[in-house]
């Protein structure tokens, strides 16, 4: 099990690596996570979630359709959020960066350091998590570790997003690990696997749904009348059952018009879950950083570092 969890988070790292130096200007966003999602595969592991990547206001949960046209700006706040299954066991990780270009185009100076700060805020976040994990370690004191490093900068962390426990196939597994003190007092196990991710922002530090649906979850069998509906369904029985999968999987297989037919049929019956992107409350700059972690007995190892 450690073995499949350390194995999954050095592709992911690895991954990762590669896939922040594409982030420039004038790139495309569905270049970036075909290239996340196919060096997955082509590692011999399996995708544990679409490739998320998120820009600016947007926290998370926004992945390319098929056919997406955004293009990366100089200066974008870009959270890139992967996750490989090795075995079923998961390793969850994002960093955020700046879109290379000329910034100055955009944005002036001081903006600029300000949305540094703001990535360097979660970064802190997260080193000051990591470092009060142990086995007995109260949830809540991760919490406060993460809104004390962030408030060091005078930036709010995002209250209502949290990290995540992790279990074979299942990529939310039950346990919340919050980003301020939430008052749990879980305390964590020995052997536990959790993905921690601070999010950062100069705005209220809530998010709120945004619209469109571009990543959804299997939930429940349910009958459907059209043919290709039932299809697609079975489709993701076959190959999504357990962790979330991208509408733009669906479409590529079955054509963007009855892919997508299908897609709001399965979410109206509540046969998958779509999830909505999520948006700063005040459009403000969000970014992320997130790491997976194996809790020992004095500590943790960082699988995805
Ligand atoms: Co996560």
């Amino acid at each position: 099990m450690m073995e499949s969890y350390i194995q999954a988070g050095k592709i992911v790292s690895d991954i990762r690596s590669e896939a922040s130096k594409m982030i420039k200007d004038g790139a495309l966003v569905i270049d970036l996570v075909e290239y996340v999602e196919s060096e997955i595969l082509k590692r011999g592991a399996e995708i544990a979630f679409p490739c998320n990547v998120s820009i600016n206001e947007i926290a998370a949960h926004y992945t390319s359709p098929a056919n997406d046209k955004t293009q990366f700006k100089a200066g974008d706040m870009v959270k890139l959020d992967l996750g490989a299954m090795v075995d079923g066991y998961i390793a969850d990780s994002a960093v955020t960066v700046l879109a290379e270009g000329n910034m100055d185009e955009n944005y002036t100076q001081d903006e600029i350091n300000l949305h540094e700060e703001i990535i360097e805020a979660s970064a802190a976040g997260l080193e000051a998590a990591i470092a009060t994990v142990r086995a007995g370690a109260e949830l809540s004191k991760i919490g406060a570790a993460v809104h004390e490093a962030i408030g060091e900068y005078n930036l709010n962390p995002i209250f209502n997003l949290t990290g995540h426990s992790l279990e074979q196939n299942n990529l939310h597994a039950g346990i919340s690990i919050p980003n301020y003190d939430n008052h749990d007092n879980y305390k964590l196990d020995e052997g536990q696997a959790i993905a921690i991710e601070p999010f950062a922002t100069n705005g209220e530090g809530i998010v709120n749904d945004a619209p469109g649906h571009y990543i959804f979850a299997y939930l429940a069998n349910k009958p459907f009348r059209m043919k290709s509906t039932q299809k697609v369904l079975k489709y993701i029985q076959t190959n999504n059952p357990y962790v979330p999968f991208s509408g733009r999987w669906i479409t590529d297989e079955f054509g963007e018009r009855r892919g997508n037919i299908a897609l709001k049929q399965l979410s109206e019956a509540m046969a998958i879950y779509p999830y909505a992107p999520l948006r700063e409350k005040k459009d403000c700059f969000v970014s992320q950083k997130e790491h997976t972690v194996v809790v020992e007995k004095e500590g943790c190892t960082v699988t995805t570092i």
